[in-house]
């Protein structure tokens, strides 16, 4: 069964940054729950801007610590997947059956981008994984809510002119490098 996260071997990310950003990145916040955006331009090393011949071109860092949860939501419109490279704590991510939870509603998120939301759920997820330190191929456009703990940080990276593509092309795409 094709699942929704894998695990990926990847370089160390103080292999893939430039100097002083993994200080300026993974210590640079410390509240409960924070959301900021970066161009990877200013952060990854030259060679890893078109790693897999797509262009790094967007990238969000997540910080959840002590249970802090999020909204149940999907990235659609705009995005059906990521590539997150968890650090320092761990977290953990249900999915949720849209045939249970319904067809959700436009809210914007903390950025003000519009995507698909519900309301805390009272069904069961239909698959939950825990994430790990390291670097994660991750689908978001089915309805998903996460916690971390610990500090967890999630630095997720995309690619703008293909973030729509299907699970199946990504999949294919980097399945050499699922652990
Ligand atoms: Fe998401």
């Amino acid at each position: 069964m094709v699942k929704y996260i894998y695990k990926l071997n990847f370089p160390d990310i103080k292999e893939m940054l430039l100097p002083h950003k993994y200080e300026e990145i993974f210590e640079a916040i410390t509240e409960n729950s924070k959301f900021l955006y970066y161009n990877p331009n200013s952060y990854l090393k030259k060679e890893y801007l078109t790693f897999k011949h797509y262009q790094w071109n967007s990238s969000f860092l997540f910080y959840k610590s002590k249970g802090a949860t999020g909204d149940l939501h999907s990235d659609l419109p705009k995005a059906a997947w990521a590539i997150n490279y968890i650090n320092l704590g761990h977290g953990v991510v249900k999915y949720y059956d849209t045939n249970v939870i319904g067809p959700g509603s436009m809210i914007p998120d903390k950025l003000g981008n519009y995507r698909l939301a519900w309301p805390t759920p009272t069904a069961a997820p239909m698959e939950i994984y825990t994430m790990t330190s390291g670097m994660h191929l991750m689908r978001v456009d089915v309805p998903h809510i996460v916690t971390g703990y610990d500090s967890r940080y999630a630095l997720s990276i995309r690619s703008l002119d293909h973030q729509q593509e299907s699970w199946d092309t990504v999949v294919s795409n980097f399945r050499e490098y699922f652990i």
